[in-house]
């Protein structure tokens, strides 16, 4: 599951949930003076960890042991309700777009480890990874009649950034297709919303989940924040950047086989009506998701898509004007 040099560990998170971390500790180095040895100690740690229940990932860390993404501090950890932060995954349905439960059924159901996975072609060489599967049960056939294999690697890439790569494969018996929307539901953890821009999304199309799905066409500048927002942005370029300003780090989502991107944040009102989010907690928290919503999937049997996202995060110092924000979207 994963190289020697990066310890995985299986162990029990809040409530006795099964979680897996995954955790690199780099950089020592000795050196002889005249008369003894000096050691240096540099104790680098990053990794991520995933609970079971949703695959879903809750903990991203950097070089500096800081934490990356938001996850509340009133988050149940409590099955079914999905856990309120980290990296929930939608799927098979992205909100309330369908006949089925909120953002679908995989982020409330158990994942296993996946020990037996064919081939996974990725162009990433990283070893420090974790794979999970989630497989149609007999119940969830009741709500949504077909049979599927969804495969997630979630990897920690060479410099940190942390990669997510799903397989959903049709394993329909009875020769049916089936069709489905996705989004990797990422919340980001923020300084302060009101200083936080995102670009990457200027002069787009978006439906406004805040005015029944309607299209508009987004204006101006990047995008800021000054009250509640829900927007799906339509065929969005591949790469989207989110600058924080107070932190003086700029987050890079790189996506692939996922055109669209949700913008949500849901500002005081809404923070203080959902029962597992802090009052405040809206200003520390942004939510970028990747997605595949409005041009659902469709596969036939023995047919797979595969949808990823690769998340940076870069030191910025944007404030001071030595990063061009057009740098980090067009640069490599
Ligand atoms: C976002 C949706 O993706 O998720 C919002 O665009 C929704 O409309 C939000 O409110 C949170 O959803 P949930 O089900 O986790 O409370």
């Amino acid at each position: 599951m994963s190289s020697e040099r990066v310890p995985v560990e299986l162990s029990q998170g809040v409530n006795g949930l099964d979680k897996i971390i995954l955790r690199e500790t780099r950089g020592s180095s000795a050196e002889k003076s005249n008369f003894f040895f000096i050691f240096y100690l540099f104790l680098l740690l990053r990794g991520f960890q995933v609970y079971l229940f949703g695959g879903h990932v809750t903990s991203w860390k950097n070089d500096h042991g800081e934490e990356l993404l938001f996850v509340s501090s009133k988050a149940l950890f409590k099955p079914p309700k999905a856990i309120r932060g980290g990296i929930p995954i939608c799927f098979p349905q992205f909100s309330n777009h369908g006949p089925l439960e909120q953002h679908g059924f995989a982020r409330n159901r158990f994942w296993s480890i996946d020990t037996d996975r064919p081939a996974f072609p990725t162009n990433s060489s990283s070893k420090a990874h974790i794979d999970l599967i989630l497989r149609s049960s007999e119940e969830d056939m009741k709500i949504w009649p077909h049979s599927y294999e969804f495969r997630l690697r979630v990897a920690l890439g060479p410099g940190g950034d942390l990669m997510l790569t799903s397989r959903i494969r049709n394993t329909n018996t009875d020769g049916k297709p089936f069709t489905f929307t996705f989004a990797y539901h990422t919340y980001f953890s923020v300084s302060d919303i009101s200083e936080v821009r995102v670009e990457g999304l200027e002069t787009l199309d978006y439906l406004d989940n805040l005015q029944n799905k309607e299209r508009f066409t987004e204006q101006g500048d990047a995008i800021t924040f000054e009250t509640e927002l829900d927007k799906i942005y339509l065929s969005t370029p591949t790469k989207i950047a989110i600058l924080d300003h107070e932190k003086k780090r700029t987050f890079v989502i790189r996506k692939d086989g996922l055109p669209d991107a949700v913008v949500w944040n849901p500002w005081d009102k809404k923070a203080k009506a959902m029962a597992d989010f802090g009052d405040d907690e809206y200003k520390h928290m942004l939510c970028v998701e990747a997605a595949a919503i409005e041009k659902p999937i469709t596969l036939k049997p023995g047919e797979e898509w595969r949808g990823r996202q690769e998340l940076s995060a870069v030191p910025s110092s944007y404030c001071s004007g030595q990063l061009d924000p057009q740098k980090v979207l067009l640069g490599s």
